[in-house]
């Protein structure tokens, strides 16, 4: 009989706490897990679940072949409940052993449970004034078994027991629409709770609840009363249950926090004080109903980095660099420094000149400071803010040694999932900048950056990173958590705000791409992960806002008019109207609306409705033929004619005819040819344009424009040391100054859109099927590379996709999860390989071996396409005179690709208003390199 391995990770729901899991906010959580390893032969027909509850334990077979996201199969829990789990597994005559325990414990399910109220400092803590820190002593008998303390707070709030840090969060309770929905933590406190006397004691921050938010120097949007809510719950060993929670006995008193801020930092002091303010506390209003469990991880310190340099500015100042652009704050150790010396850290992510480069800060202080105390040693860091920076200035110190300062990176701590790696060193320095991209902005919401008087939840960003979030890190509770809060602040009209969770006035009533994340993230989920359940959810929300969008554009099924932000940021855009794209945007918005209404018919298929889905796929389909009919040409020319147009048009299947298809990519090309291969999209455009070129037949041009270094570019800001992706193709210019945009930052994850495609596409490694349950390997090597790979811990396990070229063959290795099956297109094979679970191998002729000459009768097209001829003709041309840059002359050429090679000397040289100067030379130069 063959072997099949005892499941391992199982999970409930998205959480991916270790072992176990508290606080879960549903009664019925849903089960998931991995099968390590079987036997080929192995399929799963029936999986057991055998639960623990009060003592008592119960198996439930299930016959399915099912192992994500499967109904929870027992009595629902109820609030506090605690459950231990164990799976095994059978099919084609074997069985599993079963898994290790996994135990879930329910949160408090109902608003009935909470015994606690919110409690506000009466004198203290007012706006402006110190943090406060809010105290309960209390007595406890001995023979705790278990204690747990549920907690949140209008603000931040960090609660310590008995002189001990409660938990290791940061930042909490993260950031949620508070309006209508504010998260609780659950905390296991059994080892901190004593016998006796106990001590509870919570500072309370401005945070998100009170604190600024966007730049408009607007605070406290949610509030002005910090609060905190907290309910303690001991049991003993003979059965007693102490319930103790926030109320109107509760003490108040000063902390040495000064002040503190997300944007501005935290100032402190850390002399002790005797005479510290003390005051009382009340009762306040706050509606219960708002709380909600966490659905991902919390916001942890995830990393420390140790100080790559101190040195000294041309100004004299401090500098430490943290060789990493990162979100977190500064830890400084001092010495023996005199009680009540200041101590200031300022933070940025670039340096111009030399000194910190703070303008792209614009108003956020991004300071911290100390008085300090005066003690032998002291640890300076402060708790509620975060910066964004990869160097900081540090002043009052008579010196600062590296070995005393540390960069500590925090942000939601998500599980990793996707590893890209590549025979080429830039572009993996540039997959690991979409990577810390990633960390910095997913800080409880997705945002748009994490340095300026900004931060915010930026619809259209999400919507067009989603796909490269869900790959590399397990977004899925985080992301649902967010559509939760966007669906809650959804308008009654089915508008969605800019930004989620929604604090800015907005002028706009909606905008193509961004709006568009109440759909395309949903989708993007459940391909990613298989929860039919999230999408089911969203349903309303992503009809809602289709609806709205299918109104805007009327009869003619055209959006069009209104003010959009549209193909944002083109990098031929001014730097001061980022929304002055290429692309039309009417075509832009119209395309959005084919494409949402076609994914809520397809997510409503999903759900069962046919009725539905059948309305959506026919207001996609009136159209797609509106998109026709008004921005294409019977020839497959789209309406402005850029690339970002082509790029949706082709993507998103919105041109009728195969040979306006045909047509389109091969426009698309040209543009991105007369561009000499820069890229020349912007928010819109940058995540469909590989996909475009690759499904259009120009899987060369793509990879042209890839490993393209010269700005703009996505290698562009590798060569000029980035870290992290930046918001701007040139956000520093070449010549080191920074972008005079006021609009600037050096850590925005949207461009980044692009690394979905060296994961799918370069290295091979798709879903074909929702939470991979099949893969598509479909690899596309090239010769600018001599190996790709590409790795995933999908719902059903770790797959991956690893090829290799050498001397003349293609290795292609593709590893897939027990579960899972894959459809491998080895290149130069003409019918797929379908596989099961395990680690195949293949071998074929490298197709991408030959260094094929430049065919005879070449066109002057065939010249930029040949890479090798292409830079000489651009070195020489550089060289006498007869251009200034690569780009110069593919601009040049852009009307005479299809002329013959030998006429493009003559053609670079026709710059108006004459013949530029130098042509004699370029020709003697490369007369003999382009065949007549
Ligand atoms: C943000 C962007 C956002 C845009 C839209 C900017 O300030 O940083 O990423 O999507 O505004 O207006």
């Amino acid at each position: 009989m063959g072997h099949v391995a005892a499941p391992t990770a199982v999970r409930f729901e998205h959480r991916t706490d270790e072992d176990p899991v508290l606080g879960i906010g549903t009664a019925t959580p849903r089960l998931s897990w991995i099968v390590p390893a079987a036997d080929a032969a192995f399929i799963q027909e029936a999986y057991e679940v055998e639960l623990t509850r009060a003592g008592t334990c119960e198996v439930i077979r299930v016959t399915v072949g099912d192992q994500v996201l499967v109904p929870w199969p027992a009595a629902p829990l109820s609030s506090r409940e605690s459950v231990r789990v164990r799976v095994r597994v059978s099919g084609a005559g074997m069985r599993s052993a079963w898994s290790d325990p996994a135990t879930v414990e329910a949160g408090l399910l109902r608003t009935e449970d909470w015994t606690a109220r919110f409690i506000s400092p009466r004198e203290l803590g007012k706006l402006g004034a110190p943090a406060p820190v809010l105290r309960s002593t209390f007595d406890l008998p001995g023979g705790v078994v278990t204690a747990r303390l549920y907690a949140t707070a209008h603000g931040l709030y960090e609660a310590t027991l008995n002189g001990r840090r409660v938990g290791d969060q940061v930042l909490a309770p993260g950031w949620t629409s508070y309006g209508h929905r504010l998260r609780y933590q659950t905390y296991d406190v059994t080892e901190l709770v004593r016998e006796g006397g106990n001590d509870l004691e919570v500072l309370l921050g401005n945070g998100w609840y009170r604190g600024r938010l966007g730049w408009d120097g607007r605070h406290a949007h949610y509030g002005d009363r910090l609060a905190l809510l907290a309910q303690l719950e001991v049991t003993t060993s003979d059965g007693q249950v102490i319930r103790l929670g926030t109320d109107a006995f509760w003490t108040a008193r000063e902390s040495g926090v000064l002040a503190d801020d997300l944007y501005d930092g935290q100032r402190a002091d850390l002399r002790p004080r005797a005479d510290d303010r003390t005051g009382t506390v009340e009762v306040v209003d706050a509606d219960l109903a708002r709380l909600v469990a966490p659905d991902g991880p919390p916001v942890r310190v995830t990393q420390v980095l140790p100080a790559a340099a101190v040195f000294s500015s041309p100004s004299g100042a401090t500098l430490v660099d943290f060789g990493q652009n990162l979100v977190g704050w500064v830890r400084l150790r001092v010495r023996d420094q005199a009680p009540g010396q200041e101590v200031v850290v300022r933070h940025a992510e670039v340096l111009e000149d030399g000194e910190l480069g703070v303008r792209p800060l614009r108003t956020a202080k991004a300071t911290d400071s100390y008085r300090l105390a005066g003690a032998p040693l002291e640890v300076l860091e402060p708790s509620l803010t975060f910066h964004g920076f990869r160097y900081a200035e540090i002043s009052g110190l008579p010196e600062v040694r590296a070995e005393d300062v540390e960069a500590v990176v925090v942000g939601s701590d998500l599980r990793r999932t996707g590893w890209f790696s590549s025979s080429n060193p830039q572009l993996d320095r540039f997959h690991e900048n979409v990577v810390w991209g990633m960390r910095g902005n997913f800080v409880d919401v997705p945002t748009d950056c994490p340095q300026r008087d900004e931060r915010l939840g930026w619809t259209g960003d999400i919507q067009v990173f989603a796909p490269t979030a869900s790959f590399l890190f397990d977004s899925a509770g985080f992301l649902s958590s967010w559509l939760a809060d966007l669906a809650a602040e959804q308008r009654p009209d089915g508008s969605v705000p800019l930004v989620v969770p929604n604090v800015i006035e907005s002028p706009l009533p909606a905008a193509a791409a961004w709006g568009d994340a109440a759909t395309l993230v949903p989708w993007v989920l459940y391909q990613r992960t298989g929860d039919v359940g999230l999408l089911e959810r969203q349903l309303p929300s992503m009809r809602a806002w289709v609806d709205y969008i299918a109104g805007l554009a009327g009869a003619d099924r055209l959006w069009t008019g209104g003010f959009q932000l549209g193909d944002w940021l083109d990098p031929t855009a001014p730097h001061d109207a980022p929304f002055e794209a290429q692309a039309d945007p009417d075509v832009v918005a119209t395309g959005y609306l084919a494409r949402s209404a076609e994914v809520v018919g397809l997510a409503a298929a999903v759900a069962g409705d046919a009725d539905v889905a059948e309305k959506y796929a026919r207001l996609a389909g009136e159209v797609r033929d509106a998109f026709a009919r008004e921005f294409v040409t019977p020839g497959g020319r789209v309406l402005s004619d850029a690339p970002t147009v082509y790029a949706l048009a082709l993507a998103w299947a919105l041109l009728p005819t195969a040979d306006q298809r045909h047509h389109a990519g091969d426009r698309l090309a040209d543009l991105v040819r007369a561009s000499g291969f820069r890229i020349s999209t912007g928010f819109v455009g940058t995540p469909l344009i590989m996909d475009a070129l690759t499904g259009s037949g120009h899987l060369d041009v793509a990879y042209r424009l890839m490993f393209q270094s010269g700005c703009p570019s996505w290698l562009y800001a590798v060569t000029m040391g980035a870290t992290t992706v930046w918001e701007r193709w040139d956000a520093m210019l070449p010549d080191g100054q920074i972008n005079p945009g006021q609009m600037n930052s050096f850590n925005h994850y949207a461009l980044g859109a692009v690394a979905d495609w060296l994961h799918r596409t370069v290295a091979g490694l798709a879903p074909a099927a929702p939470g991979y349950r099949e893969l598509l390997v479909r690899p596309a090597p090239d010769r600018s590379l001599t190996a790709a790979s590409a790795r995933h811990r999908t719902p059903y396990g770790d797959a991956e996709v690893a090829w290799q070229r050498s001397e003349g063959r293609l290795r292609l290795r593709v590893v897939v999860p027990v579960g899972a099956t894959a459809t491998v297109h080895v290149p130069g094979r003409p019918e797929p390989a379908r596989v099961g679970h395990g680690t195949h191998t293949w071998q074929a002729a490298d197709p991408a071996a030959a260094n094929r000459p430049l065919r005879t009768q070449a066109t002057v097209r065939d010249v930029l396409d040949h890479e090798d001829t292409w830079r000489q003709v651009v070195a020489a041309a550089v060289e006498t005179g007869v251009v200034g840059d690569e780009a110069e002359a593919a601009a040049r050429l852009q009307v005479f690709l299809d002329a013959p090679s030998s006429r493009l000397v003559d053609a670079l040289a026709l710059a108006p208003p004459g013949l530029a100067k130098g042509r004699k030379a370029l020709h003697a130069r490369l007369d003999h390199l382009l065949p007549p």
